[in-house]
């Protein structure tokens, strides 16, 4: 289960693909439809897409608290400034992989709507403002679109250890090797 010096423990490439899946899945469901995810139409779309986000937010936060008790982090002989951008593209992938639920969650409640878990409905817990809440969800909108971008350099950056470096990150990620 625990991580060792050169590759991560079971627990932590649970957590990895884990939300690699669920990102992917919330993504490509936020664009499933012509209609915006508000629409009548969408209406079940939005509902997965939301118990999934929020899914998302469940599983880093566990994610941390596992890191807490099990240091996931490898220790390897590299340049300085790989391990430096390694550190910052993880650091972004965080801050993203937290903020993208957070502004969904205060967005939607500023405008009004319920958030949608598992099939229940929990109304907003603060004031309505509508104009607020709409520039949250562009912000929303935004972040998730860039978790794609700094998610992609991130599993092109492992293809590199993998295929030129040929230094075992990548297989360190990797279950059963
Ligand atoms: C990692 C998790 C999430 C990802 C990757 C994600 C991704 C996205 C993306 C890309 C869009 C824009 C779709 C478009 O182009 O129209 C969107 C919209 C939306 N998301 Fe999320 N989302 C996540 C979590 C959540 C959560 C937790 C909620 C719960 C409130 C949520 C609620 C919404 C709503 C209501 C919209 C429609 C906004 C509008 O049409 O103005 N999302 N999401």
């Amino acid at each position: 289960m625990r991580s060792t010096s050169s590759r991560y423990g079971t627990g932590a490439q649970v957590f990895h693909w884990l939300t690699v899946v669920l990102v992917l899945t919330t993504y490509v469901l936020s664009k499933g439809d012509h209609y915006s995810l508000y629409s009548a139409a969408a209406d079940g779309l939005r509902r997965i897409h939301e118990t999934l986000g929020v899914l998302v937010f469940i599983v880093v936060a566990l994610r941390l608290l596992w890191g807490l008790i099990n240091d996931t982090t490898t220790k390897r002989t590299m340049p300085r400034w790989m391990a430096a951008t390694a550190k910052l593209v993880q650091f972004a992938l965080y801050a993203l992989l937290i903020s993208i639920p957070a502004t969904a969650v205060l967005g939607t409640w500023l405008e009004g709507i319920p958030l949608t878990l598992l099939g229940f409905d929990i109304a907003p817990q603060i004031a309505q403002m509508q104009g607020l809440g709409q520039l949250i969800m562009k912000i929303h909108t935004t972040l998730a679109n860039t978790i794609l971008w700094v998610a992609g350099a991130h599993a092109a950056a492992a293809l590199f250890h993998h295929f030129y470096l040929r230094d075992g990150v990548f297989q360190s990620m990797i279950p059963g090797r």
